[in-house]
């Protein structure tokens, strides 16, 4: 048999298997699009060569997105100079499995080239770049992504309902000071424009420019440590519902969910996910990860797990019970390669639906079980 075709057949055998626990059951992607819901998982192209890796993306998941491969320091390593490779290596992969992408992200005050935090630009170059940034990554990818982070993380975690001082907002930011004075005047009331100071012009505008580029591509603010009602949802409720009354173009809300110490207050996820899909905005879960304590060997209790599938559980039902909450994203899916291992040295990990060998956890049967009892 020649090499080429011994390594269909090897693909096609790994495709066909169950969930890497090589039961007969469907696979999460097949649970998920009878249940009406994408399923999706953060990826990182180097990955894409492991034979393991690339067919259980395929065969769970119908939404992929890249993990680093968009951001700018990737994309955009030189003021003049684009770099497509990475992104585009999992768009084909995306399109060759017929699964969706979810773009992230436009603007982030983390992973920025050098050239830019380091340029000294003023307000109106940098509005330039950012300009141009976002039109040309959005055009590039015009019909083969559908929908955008356009902005991630802008409130602050440490000033409840404050933007964060960064360098799109105020260091030098790309709003002139009569844009964010009349962003403040829109802002409904009185103690909203004083909590909100300077406002969020600079947000409105790169949601403009993005829809300049791909108006078919849907739109969406991403944030962390905003899933429950609190002081940072508050805010972004109130910014969205600004948007939406003036036509701003925004088409949905990301919330993370990025559980640490199997800590989360699901009611209170629930209701704000009804909330914002009531202001007629879609809610996708992006990045959903459920940390545990692990031992050297990077192994985590056996009643943790138990735990960590009954959050998966109970979040994939908050979602599901809620139409405008159409995506679950989990940021990554095998331990194998996880972002949390290497941010928290090695003392926590075991977040994702998948071990190390690509066998399922029990947060994988929780999902799957969710989307097939929990039709809608
Ligand atoms: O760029 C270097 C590369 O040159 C080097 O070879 C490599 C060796 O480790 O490191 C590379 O940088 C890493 C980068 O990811 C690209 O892979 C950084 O060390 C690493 O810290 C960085 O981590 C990413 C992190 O965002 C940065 O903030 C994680 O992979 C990524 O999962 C994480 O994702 C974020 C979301 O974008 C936004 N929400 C929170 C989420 C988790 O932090």
């Amino acid at each position: 048999m020649q090499w080429q075709a011994i390594a269909v057949v090897l693909t096609s055998a790994v495709l066909s298997a169950g969930s890497g626990a090589g039961d007969d059951q469907p696979a999460l992607r097949r649970a998920a699009e009878k249940s009406g819901i994408l399923i999706g998982t953060a990826a990182r192209p180097a990955q894409l060569s492991e034979a393991a890796y690339a067919a259980t993306l395929a065969r769970e998941f119908n939404m992929v997105e890249p993990e680093d491969a968009l951001k700018w320091e990737v994309v955009h390593p030189e003021r003049e100079t684009f770099d497509f490779s990475q992104g585009d290596e999992i768009v084909d992969f995306a399109a060759r499995h017929g699964m969706k992408v979810r773009g992230h992200t436009l603007v982030w005050h983390r992973q920025n080239p050098k050239w830019l935090t380091e340029g000294k630009f003023t307000s109106g170059e940098l509005a330039e770049i950012l300009e141009k940034h976002i039109k040309t990554v959005v055009a590039h990818y015009r019909g083969r992504i559908f929908a955008w982070d356009v902005v991630n993380e802008a409130f602050d975690e440490l000033r409840p309902g404050s933007l964060r001082s960064t360098i799109w907002r105020d260091q030098p930011g790309i709003a002139s000071s009569d844009e964010l004075r009349a962003a403040s005047n829109q802002v409904r009331s009185e103690s909203e424009a004083r909590s909100w100071q300077p406002a969020y012009a600079y947000i409105e505008r790169c949601f403009r420019w993005a829809h300049q580029a791909d108006p078919q591509a849907l739109l969406f603010y991403n944030e962390a440590e905003a899933e429950v009602v609190n002081a940072k949802s508050d805010a972004i409720y109130a910014m969205v519902r600004d948007f939406r009354e003036r036509g701003v173009p925004i088409d949905g809300v990301g919330f993370q969910m990025h559980i640490a110490n199997l800590r989360a207050d699901v009611a209170s996820i629930a209701a704000n996910i009804r909330r914002f899909t009531a202001l007629g905005v879609q809610v996708h879960i992006t990045e959903m990860d459920v940390a545990l304590p692990v031992d050297a060997g990077g192994n985590a209790r056996p009643e943790d797990l138990e735990r960590q599938a009954d959050l998966y559980r109970q979040i994939a039902s908050a979602c599901l019970a809620q139409r405008g909450c159409t995506a679950i994203q989990t940021w990554g899916f095998t331990d194998k390669y996880s972002w949390i291992g290497s941010h928290s040295k090695r003392t926590q990990g075991a977040a994702l639906l998948l071990d190390r060998n690509y066998r399922s956890k029990p947060a994988y049967e929780a999902l799957r079980s969710a989307f097939e009892w929990e039709r809608r």
